[in-house]
């Protein structure tokens, strides 16, 4: 569904949400890599550390020659140690990043293709299933799909069901879905990790709101909401929300309404879901994969699974 029609059905419902998909526009996705900067937020360094030390050893898991598919590839940054573990192996690889950004998808297309003469790149600026949909793969090969950064945590359970399944089908026997999923932990740690000081999740946040003035003539005036975020233990979940500082009615032009916020009322906007190795292995069993193998940081703050189609 188109941004306009999304915004209109958020803001009439009870309580108010907006989908954290929305966040990705240019401005959002330069954001999110500044986040990943952010000595507070350890999943983008635990995952690294991770690749660093076993992408080696993940690629030699699967039947040469490769091709890798990524959802939600944004920068690359991290794919870069997979790409150089495949390119140690095999002269040419194709890879077909998948993001909601066509800017983010773009700069990192022509980043790759300047530094590996060996890939070839052919990115789909769409959301994960209908990216998957349309990528046709080249070889007769593996295909490894990335699922990294631990970007499953915006999906309820039931959401994560269906992707994984969805992923497993477009996957031959012998393929394999790299899945990288944020673990559990403290409570401090994690609010620190999406309410930094330095206020650069809260940007990343308000840019919805911004967003919508930019795209859709709306008047939000971003100083009257606030950006929070709570860890809330029983859905293993960190929430994510704009607050309204005070009672305000904010016109929105494109859509011909005026949004109601009473004061205190929390826009979601996000859930960041955090997992543990018994529940890594229900989603795998329920949508037809195998845990291959799984690997963790030297803290056992984030996890990688190799899955591979049963
Ligand atoms: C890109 C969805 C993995 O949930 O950690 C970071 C997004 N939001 N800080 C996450 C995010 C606020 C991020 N994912």
């Amino acid at each position: 569904m188109p941004f306009a029609e999304d915004v209109k059905l958020g803001f009439n419902s009870h309580p108010k949400s907006l989908s954290a998909k929305y966040h990705y526009d240019a401005l959002g996705s330069v954001l999110f890599e500044a986040i990943c900067l952010l000595p507070e937020y350890y999943p983008t360094r635990a995952e690294a550390a991770i690749l660093e030390r076993h992408a080696v050893e993940m690629v030699d898991a699967l039947k040469g020659p490769l091709e890798l598919i990524e959802l939600g590839s944004g920068s690359a940054a991290k794919t870069r140690l997979l790409i150089q573990a495949v390119l140690s192996r095999q002269a040419r690889l194709d890879y077909h990043p998948i993001d909601i950004s066509s800017s983010a998808l773009d700069a990192s297309a022509r980043a790759l293709e300047r530094d590996f003469p060996g890939i070839s790149v052919d990115g789909t600026a769409a959301e994960y299933l209908d990216g998957l949909r349309r990528v046709t793969r080249n070889g007769s090969g593996s295909l490894l799909v990335l699922f990294l950064g631990s970007n499953i945590g915006n999906f309820d359970f039931s959401e994560a069901i269906v992707t994984l399944a969805a992923i497993n089908d477009a996957l031959r026997p012998g393929d394999a879905l790299l899945l990288g999923a944020d673990l559990k932990k403290s409570k401090t740690v994690l609010e620190a990790a999406y309410d930094d000081p330095l206020g650069v999740t809260a940007a990343f946040n308000l840019n919805l709101l911004a967003r919508i003035n930019r795209e859709l003539g709306g008047h939000f005036d971003l100083r009257q909401f606030s950006h929070r975020a709570v860890w809330e233990e029983q859905r293993s979940r960190v929430e994510m929300y704009l607050v309204s500082r005070l009672s305000q009615d904010v016109a929105i032009d494109a859509l011909g309404m005026t949004a109601h916020f009473d004061a205190g009322e929390a826009i979601f906007t996000e859930s960041s879901y955090k997992y543990d190795a018994r529940r890594i292995a229900e989603l795998a069993a329920a949508t037809g994969f195998e845990v291959a193998k799984r690997w963790t940081d030297s803290l056992s703050r984030f996890s990688s699974s190799l899955l591979v189609r049963r």
